[in-house]
Order: structure tokens, then C-alpha cells, then sequence
């Protein structure tokens, strides 16, 4: 009876009856991918390099299982699977991005390269031949060697490179595609890749070269936005926003206020550094990382901070440039005291933040940065709609890594739970989450973790040329959920043994 009883509890949980499961009339589902992460075909048809591909070649035991993205999964030839593999699960819209590279070879709009014009003009009309929705990143971190070489994103004159690119991309693709992102994971890019070596090209300048990425971006970024607001808009009737990452960080103790003061300094750090400037009514970088920056660059003997704030010029112009807030987010860390997290480098982002964290909470995946914590995404969204005035969200990435099973409990699971928390948080607390993005449709070259770590609901045998893609489980989850707008209760969907 007692047993019976259980049985019937978990099913009862697990079944969303104790939840609404239902998502509202016009949220739209979709999946992600990124351009150099799948498309392969690295050097040909006119295609120059960018800088993960000089990361991957010249320095591949960075990389886990020393692959590169060479032909990664060989969309550009297989591009057709893809969206038949989009269609198959029935989404409203595939986020795609760019390569930058691939279109201007240069990195500049001297030279356009047609054969990759013809490459995405193919793609997006086959995507509207099975009526999914392009939404379009331009810049997904694989930026043209030959802008690196003259600084990247630590260069200023970055701000007119990218801008020159955005406009040929609207004009060239505007009438085809109706909702952009500039640039996906500003933290990533510039922390990742300029203040460590985490992700290419791995500059490890940290706490200087990280900043001087971040004053940039974000005013390349407003530029974009402006342009397409003043010269497309109008014409093409699009939209166009920036997606920011988030790692959450809660308190390790709730009780401990100390660790709740410093959690939210870890949050301003990390999502504020690049949200606040663009959707607070005050602009600029947070006042804690400013105060906690200058600071420290003061104890190094510095007369300047690493890191200043935009002056009002700047404020304004980067003030209110998105027209929604696109978030990416997978997991969370804990907060556990103040100080130097021990792995900190000097000076250094991390270092900035006062802060020590711990990742130890949730449940593992294959990377190691991602533990399952439902209830941080919760309380993330709440945070947003509370310190960005209510703002309306697309979640542009979410999903989850194992090591390539087709049985895929573990990412069912994980989605099934995030899924739960955007229905709490748009029917009890009124976010306004209008849109989902699975992150991602093919088993995918998952950048220093090369094809270790698989965040597909496909899965793609990299051993075999003609790279065969097989749906997984999960797969069958998705197409079921955008089937009928709800979460899936079916019983094939979850492993008895994991409830
Ligand atoms: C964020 C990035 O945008 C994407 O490229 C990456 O593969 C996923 N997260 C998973 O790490």
C-alpha cells in the first residue's frame, strides 16, 4: 500500500499534474546551433580562417579528444539532413549563426565571397520551405584570423569591422531573416578568450585584456543595433537582440548574508557585466564591479582601473540596444565565502569578484561545469525580471551533455526540469519568457571539449564520412512537447530507475 502510494506521488510529480505543464498560445520552441560548431568544410570554397581554426591546428592538445572543426558535422554539405532533422521535430524556429569568415574572408568588406552567400542563401530557403523561423547570430566566437591578428576584440576599431559586417549580412539576407542576435556569450568571448585561454584565441590577458574586450563588444554590439534600428528596421520589419550566458550564483548558506551580498556580486560579474549597460535605466557597467576593479588595480600600484566605466556618450548610445533579453544558461554555482577563489589568477576577473565558488551541487553531466540545478533557472529569470524593469525574454540556449547515449534519460530529465521552471516562472511570478531554444540539434564540436561532450538530440558518428545523424530519445521528447505545447507525460520518456 505504502509502496503503491509512492509509486503513485512520483508519478504525480513527474507527470507536471502537481505543475501546469501547458505553455502558453505563442511561446515558440526552437533549437540552436552555431556555424563553426557544425559546418565544417574549414578551407574550401573560399572560406579563410578563423580563430578556431588556428587554435585547433596549431595548438590541438588543447583541445580533449584532439579534434577540430574541420568538418565537424559537414553541415555545409549536409545541410539538407539538418533541417529535415528540424522539421522532423517540428520547431518554430532553427537559431543559426554565421561565419563571418566565410562571407568576408577578409574580415573586411573588400572582397565577398560568393560561394558562401550561395551557402546560407540555400539554407534559409530551405529552412522556409518547411516554415522554421531563421533567427540568426551573427557573431558566434569564430572570429576571421586576419581581425585577430590586428588585436580582435581587444582593438577598438573592432567596432566599425563588426559594424561593416552586420550591414552586408542585413542587406544581403534581411529580406530572409526577421530576428537577429549580434553576439552570443559576450562573458565567454571576452574572459574566456582574451582574460584566459578557456576558448580561442586564448590570449590569457586576465583582467586587462578581458576589459579592454568587453568596452569594445559592447559598443560594436550598439553599433549593430543602431544601424539595423535606423537603416533596416523599417524596411525588413525585424527584430534584433544580444544573448548573454549566465552561470547563477546562489549563496552556499541563504542564511548567511554575507554569502547573499556576495552571491549578487557574482551575478552582477558575470550577467551584469554585459546586461546592465544595455537593460538597466541607469547604464554603464554595475557600480560594484567598477568599485571592486578599481580597487584592486589601485593595490597594484595602477594610477587607472582595469576597468572604467563608459563615459555618457557611451552609456546612452549602448543604453536600451536589445530589443529582447537573450539568455543562455545552464547551470549554477554556489557562493562560499569572500576572498580569492583559489584558482584565481592575478589581477583577474575572478580574482575582481571577491568571491570563492563551488560548482559542488546538482547533479553531474559530462562537462564539468554543468550541474543539474532546476531551481537556479528559476530564480535567474526572477532576477532578471526584477533588475532589468520586467524585460521580454527568448531563452537562446539551454540543454545538457553526456557521452553520446541514444537513451537519453539524463538530458530528458534536465530538459523536462528547466522546462518546469520557465512554466513557474511565466505563470507564477509573470516572467515573461516568450521563446525556448534547445541547445542543440546534432551532436556538435563542443570547442576545447572538442566531440567529448554531446549536447545533440541527435547523435552524429564523427568515425563515418558522411557523418549519419540517429535521434535520440530526446529527439522524440522535443518533437512530442512541440507537438502539443506541453511537457511530455509519456512513460518511454523517463527512466523509472532515475525518479
Ligand atoms: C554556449 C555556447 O554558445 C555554445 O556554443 C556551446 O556549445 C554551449 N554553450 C554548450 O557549452
Amino acid at each position: 500500500m505504502v509502496w503503491l502510494a509512492i509509486i503513485g506521488l512520483l508519478t504525480l510529480c513527474h507527470s507536471g499534474i502537481a505543475h501546469r505543464t501547458k505553455f502558453p498560445d505563442g511561446f515558440t520552441f526552437g533549437v540552436a546551433t552555431a556555424a563553426h560548431q557544425i559546418e565544417g568544410a574549414w578551407n574550401i570554397s573560399g572560406k579563410s580562417e578563423n580563430v578556431w581554426d588556428r587554435l585547433t591546428h596549431s595548438r590541438p592538445e588543447l583541445i580533449a579528444d584532439g579534434t577540430n572543426g574541420d568538418v565537424a558535422t559537414d553541415s555545409y554539405h549536409r545541410y539538407q539532413e539538418d533541417v529535415d532533422a528540424l522539421a522532423y521535430l517540428g520547431v518554430d524556429f532553427y537559431r543559426l549563426s554565421l561565419s563571418w569568415s566565410r562571407i568576408l574572408p577578409s574580415g573586411r568588406n573588400n572582397y565577398i565571397n560568393p560561394d558562401g552567400i550561395r551557402y546560407y542563401n540555400a539554407l534559409l530557403d530551405a529552412l522556409a520551405e518547411k516554415n522554421i523561423e531563421p533567427l540568426v547570430t551573427l557573431f558566434h566566437w569564430d572570429l576571421p584570423q586576419s581581425l585577430q591578428d590586428l588585436g580582435g576584440w581587444a582593438n577598438p576599431k573592432m567596432i566599425d569591422f563588426f559594424r561593416d559586417y552586420a550591414d552586408f549580412c542585413f542587406r544581403e539576407f534581411g529580406d530572409k531573416i526577421k530576428s537577429w542576435i549580434t553576439i552570443n556569450e559576450p562573458y565567454e568571448i571576452c574572459e574566456d578568450g582574451y582574460g584566459d585561454e578557456k576558448k580561442a584565441p586564448a590570449i590569457d590577458s586576465h583582467g586587462v585584456g578581458n576589459y579592454l574586450c568587453s568596452d569594445t563588444l559592447l559598443k560594436a554590439h550598439a553599433e549593430v543595433f543602431h544601424l539595423y534600428n535606423e537603416t533596416y528596421r523599417e524596411k525588413q520589419n525585424g527584430t534584433i537582440m544580444i544573448s548573454i550566458n549566465s552561470i547563477w550564483y546562489e549563496p552556499s548558506d541563504p542564511e548567511n548574508t554575507e554569502q547573499v551580498t556576495l552571491a549578487e556580486t557574482a551575478n552582477q560579474f558575470k550577467f551584469g557585466w554585459f546586461a546592465h549597460p544595455i537593460f538597466t535605466e541607469q547604464g554603464g557597467y554595475p557600480a560594484v564591479m567598477v568599485e571592486n576593479i578599481a580597487r584592486e588595480s589601485m593595490q597594484e600600484g595602477l594610477t587607472k582601473p582595469r576597468l572604467q566605466q563608459f563615459d555618457d556618450y557611451w552609456i546612452q548610445r549602448i543604453k536600451g540596444t536589445s530589443d529582447f533579453l537573450g539568455i543562455n544558461h545552464y547551470t549554477t554555482f554556489l557562493v562560499t565565502g569572500p576572498g580569492v577563489d583559489p584558482t584565481a589568477k592575478s589581477p583577474s576577473w575572478l580574482k575582481d569578484t571577491g568571491a570563492v565558488t563551488t560548482m559542488e551541487v546538482g547533479e553531474d553531466s559530462a562537462s564539468e561545469w554543468l550541474r543539474v540545478v532546476p531551481a537556479g533557472f528559476g530564480n535567474l529569470l526572477r532576477w532578471c525580471k526584477s533588475s532589468y524593469n520586467d524585460p521580454p525574454i527568448y531563452i537562446t540556449e539551454n540543454g545538457f551533455s553526456d557521452r553520446g547515449t541514444l537513451e537519453d534519460y539524463g538530458r530528458i530529465k534536465y530538459l523536462n526540469d528547466y522546462l518546469t521552471e520557465i512554466l513557474n516562472v511565466i505563470y507564477e511570478d509573470n516572467v515573461r519568457v516568450l521563446g525556448y531554444a534547445l541547445w542543440t540539434l546534432v551532436d556538435n564540436f563542443e570547442w576545447r571539449a572538442g566531440f567529448s561532450e554531446r549536447f545533440g538530440v541527435y547523435y552524429v558518428d564523427i568515425t563515418q564520412p558522411d557523418r549519419p545523424r540517429t535521434p535520440k530519445l530526446s529527439a522524440e521528447y522535443y518533437r512530442a512537447l512541440v507537438a502539443t505545447r506541453e511537457l511530455p507525460q509519456d512513460e518511454r520518456f523517463f527512466d523509472q530507475a532515475r525518479l
